[in-house]
């Protein structure tokens, strides 16, 4: 019982400290791939929303957050709206993008 509770608890940190490498590697790619639009924390880049006439909305909002993650990914491969697919970031990245945005919810 005892082995299995310790089990239990090596797991949980191992799956912990792969979440946290999936929100840093993911931070990353942001930095790199979607920063100069959506800012270092998701806040929208107002000159460039006023420079492409579109409504940004931050990404660390209620409204954003509340989509899946599913929906997340496909803004990022398929694009939205004004926003094109993100090229670089694919595979991998992009669920590593996507825990790094929620890391960002207030
Ligand atoms: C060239 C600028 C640009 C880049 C680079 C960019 N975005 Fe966007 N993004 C936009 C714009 C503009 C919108 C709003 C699109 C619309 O509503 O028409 C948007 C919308 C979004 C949305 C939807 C928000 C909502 O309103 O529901 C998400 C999520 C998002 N971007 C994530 C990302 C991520 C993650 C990256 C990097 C992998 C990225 N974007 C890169 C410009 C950009």
């Amino acid at each position: 019982m005892r082995r299995t509770a310790r089990i239990l608890t090596l797991m949980a940190a191992a799956v912990a400290a792969c979440l946290a490498a999936d929100a840093k590697a993911g931070q990353a790619a942001y930095d790199k791939s979607c920063k100069g639009c959506h800012g270092s924390d998701g806040t929208p880049n107002a000159g460039l929303a006023k420079a492409m006439k579109v409504d940004m909305r931050d990404l660390k909002s209620a409204e954003v957050q509340a989509a899946s993650d599913d929906d997340l990914k496909k803004v990022i491969t398929a694009g939205k709206g004004k926003m094109h697919p993100v090229a670089g970031v694919t595979g991998k990245a992009v669920d590593d993008v996507v825990a790094y945005m929620r890391s960002l919810k207030k």
